[in-house]
């Protein structure tokens, strides 16, 4: 999740940012620590920054937020972002959480008088004032309360943005996400002729595959689908363990997806990476270059909070280059092709699975806020500008809501 904290000098976006921060386990970043010297020296003589002055601070941060949403990392900064036009700069393709820091003049003007230690003195409010232009869909704090009741509020409100589905059990689960997987799956190939999904391995998927292999099998045009898979064992296709060999059972030997439509991850490279490497050309021959684009992710969440193949304190957690990788996990079997983080958040449209009470500890953790990606990696997926939604079954969903009673970790 990347919350920028925005407004002009004096509004108090270094303490709500920091607390912030720390309440949501995430860093906190100073905006006004990426300003060229050039612009600060400016501004202690009381000289405003023009837009050209300020470009090369924005791309500055740009580039933090970029590197933080690549690993799924949650962010806050603060950063007076006071022009519609410096929001989209930041912007530009991520979803991102704006918090906007409200107050009167006096009352700004007043703790500007109070500060000492800051190169922007109470002379260049007025300034700022002039150029700010209020934001539109953020969330509005009044800072005549005081920092911590507004970290309450934009927690609240946070945790309130996620769609989290709750259902009896997990058969429900299955028919209520497999019915709209299937109508992704045809509004996609009415839109683009085409939809590519990536699949996830486990035991959790089956029930909604055999539910897109029978019931629903009629409303998926399956000649236009293509399958990837999120991850895979490092074993032969017909191994029991294999991925590529469930969904086989489950789904493919049921639907009419053409055989060319069906990308499942190689196995049979002497070495684990040439097949990660023989991956990303498959993706590259469908998606092109850049990074691809799934229509939708079907992912899992393992009871210690791993995703795809991306398991707690993993090196994987942090690549940023390659799409896929291969891991050497700790999970049986060990070695494992994953799709990267950069790969998962780019998709479209993710949905994450968290079935049976062994998965409502990590789940608690993660939409209590209280997760650490590296920790609890599904805490990781962060689509930037496309949706997530998160289902679960009571089971796994018994301790939602109750992330006070646990310490963080
Ligand atoms: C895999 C999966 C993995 C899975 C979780 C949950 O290859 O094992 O891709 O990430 O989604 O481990 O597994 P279950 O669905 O079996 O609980």
């Amino acid at each position: 999740m990347i919350i920028v904290v925005l407004g002009v000098a004096g509004s108090g976006k270094t303490t709500v940012g920091s607390l912030l921060a720390e309440a949501l386990g995430c860093a906190y970043l100073d905006g006004d620590s990426l300003h060229p010297v050039a612009n600060l020296e400016r501004m202690q003589h009381g000289v405003a920054l023009t837009d050209g002055n300020r470009a090369p601070w924005l791309a500055a941060i740009r580039e933090r937020l970029l590197a933080a949403f690549d690993v799924g990392r949650s962010l806050v900064i603060g950063c007076s972002a006071l022009k519609e036009s410096y929001r989209r700069a930041l912007e530009d393709g991520l979803s991102i959480t704006w918090v906007y820091l409200k107050g009167s003049e006096a009352l700004i003007r007043s703790r500007l008088q109070r500060r000492t230690d800051h190169f922007m003195g109470a002379d260049m409010l007025s300034s700022q004032l002039d150029e700010l232009e209020e934001p539109l869909g953020a969330i509005t704090a009044d800072i005549g309360l005081t920092p911590d009741a507004i970290v309450r509020q934009v927690v609240e409100r946070l945790r309130a943005a996620r769609d989290v589905r709750v259902f009896a059990d997990a058969d429900a689960v299955s028919h209520q996400l497999a019915e709209v997987i299937a109508a992704r799956v045809r509004r996609t190939v009415n839109s683009t002729g085409r939809c590519s999904l990536a699949l996830s391995g486990g035991s959790s998927p089956r029930r909604i595959h055999e539910l897109l292999a029978t019931r629903l099998r009629d409303r998926v045009p399956w000649t236009r689908v293509h399958l990837f898979w999120v991850d895979e064992r490092y074993v032969a296709h017909d191994h029991p363990d294999s991925n590529f060999r469930m969904a086989r059972e489950t789904l493919l030997d049921h639907v009419s997806c053409p055989p060319g439509n069906v990308h499942p991850m190689p196995t049979h490279h002497d070495d684990p990476d040439s097949a990660a490497a023989d991956y990303e050309a498959t993706l590259r021959r469908h998606f092109g270059n850049g990074w691809p684009r799934f229509d939708l992710t079907l992912l899992g969440m393992g009871p210690d909070g791993h995703t795809a193949s991306l398991f707690p304190g993993a090196a994987a957690l942090d690549e940023r280059r390659r799409a896929v990788i291969a891991v050497a996990a700790s999970a049986v079997p060990p070695v494992r092709l994953t799709l990267t983080l950069p790969v998962l958040n780019r998709s479209l449209q993710s949905h994450i699975l968290a079935l049976g009470g062994r998965k409502a500890i990590a789940l608690g953790r993660v939409l209590g806020g209280v997760a650490h990606a590296t920790i609890h990696p599904v805490a990781a997926i962060q689509p930037a500008s496309g949706s997530l939604v998160w289902w679960a079954d009571r089971a796994a969903a018994q301790r939602l809501g109750t992330p006070d009673s646990w310490e963080p970790e």
